[in-house]
């Protein structure tokens, strides 16, 4: 069942336009990836899904948890909504917590505010949440600042953040990317587990590694846009945007000598290219990508599989 959906999102700073008729959902018990390079609006997704944009964007567009319109409510009633219903776990672990409260007292401060449980009460739940994403000594930790704590452990805490409120819809941006590969793959395990007990989550990520690893479905979003969509089977074994196709040829495979980045960078959000955004950097651009915006197609596969890109289009 859908339990999220953002239909023709879009996030513009002085009328530049940072994420564009972004629509995608997800359904309970699944876990969708958004991936795409820095800068391609991810996390402004993420923030407008909260009710979090930034006070000088303009967002547009609707955004449906069950049937309440996210962006449509008050700040009195979006607040209901996000840290218990929906929740974030942000994308910089170090700024996102407060140096100067304990861990228990800022997970359980969430309890307080959500729920209205008492303190002692908070503190147990805080505790048993950082159990279940495997904190080790999670009731004596409680009284420890960040600081006192890894990379790894200060990302648990802030996944424990999320979660203890119970929300049905995590959005988990780049939550493994400053993290070593062993701590990568248990945070994802954790990821799974929460699958399993039905919750729908949005993964942001720039790394298709992760996607493989975990993803039922995905969204890849060049600057601002989504460029392609599908199953995370169909994206990783018959993708069909170039953009796509660039970002999986530069993934290390074992075997392979060198790598083949996608070349040059993406342009800002000051300087988005007329036509396909991604034809400056496209092998296979020809005269009508320069001019015209493609649409989103769809591709006859027998899963729903979507790309913006002028070779779809057969005649
Ligand atoms: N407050 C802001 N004012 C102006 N431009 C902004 C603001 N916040 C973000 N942007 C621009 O919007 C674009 C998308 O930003 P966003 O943070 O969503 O990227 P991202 O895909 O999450 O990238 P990363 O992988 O680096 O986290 C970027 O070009 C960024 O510079
Ligand atoms: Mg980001």
């Amino acid at each position: 069942m859908k339990i999220l959906e953002i239909q023709d999102l879009e996030v513009s700073f002085n009328d530049q336009k940072a994420v564009d008729s972004v629509s995608l959902y997800l359904n309970e018990g699944e876990i969708v990836g958004l991936v795409g390079e820095s800068g391609c609006g991810k996390s402004l997704t993420a923030l407008a899904t909260l009710g979090m944009s930034h006070p000088s964007s303009k967002v547009q567009g609707k955004i449906f948890y069950k049937d309440l319109e996210l962006l449509a409510l008050n700040e009195k009633d979006k607040r209901k909504i996000r840290g218990n219903k929906i929740s974030l776990i942000p994308q910089d672990p170090l700024s996102a917590l407060n140096p100067v409260y304990t861990i228990g007292d800022q997970i359980a401060e969430v309890l307080e505010v959500h729920k209205g449980l008492t303190k002692k009460e908070s503190m147990n739940k805080a505790a048993l949440t950082l159990e279940s994403v495997q904190f080790p000594a999670a009731f004596k930790r409680l009284t420890d600042y960040p600081h006192q704590f890894s990379g790894g452990m200060r990302q648990r805490v802030l996944i424990a953040m999320a979660l203890v409120t119970e929300p049905d819809v995590i959005i988990a941006d780049e939550p493994t990317t400053a993290l070593d590969v062993t701590i990568q793959l248990q945070i994802l395990e954790i990821m799974k587990e929460l699958r399993r007990r039905g919750k729908a989550i949005l993964l942001i990520t720039h790394d298709l590694g992760v996607v493989a690893e975990v993803c039922d479905r995905v969204y890849v979003m060049y600057l601002g846009k989504i460029v392609e969509s599908a199953t995370a089977k169909e994206i990783l074994t018959n993708p069909k945007h170039p953009y796509t196709i660039g970002l999986l040829n530069s993934l290390p495979v074992e075997g392979k000598e060198s790598l083949t980045p996608i070349p040059g960078q993406p342009p800002g959000i000051h300087a988005i290219p007329t036509g396909c955004a991604f034809h400056t950097r496209c092998p296979y651009v020809f005269d009508r990508c320069k001019t015209e915006i493609p649409e989103l197609y769809d591709i006859k596969t027998s899963v729903e599989h979507k790309s913006r890109c002028f070779l779809e289009i057969k005649d």
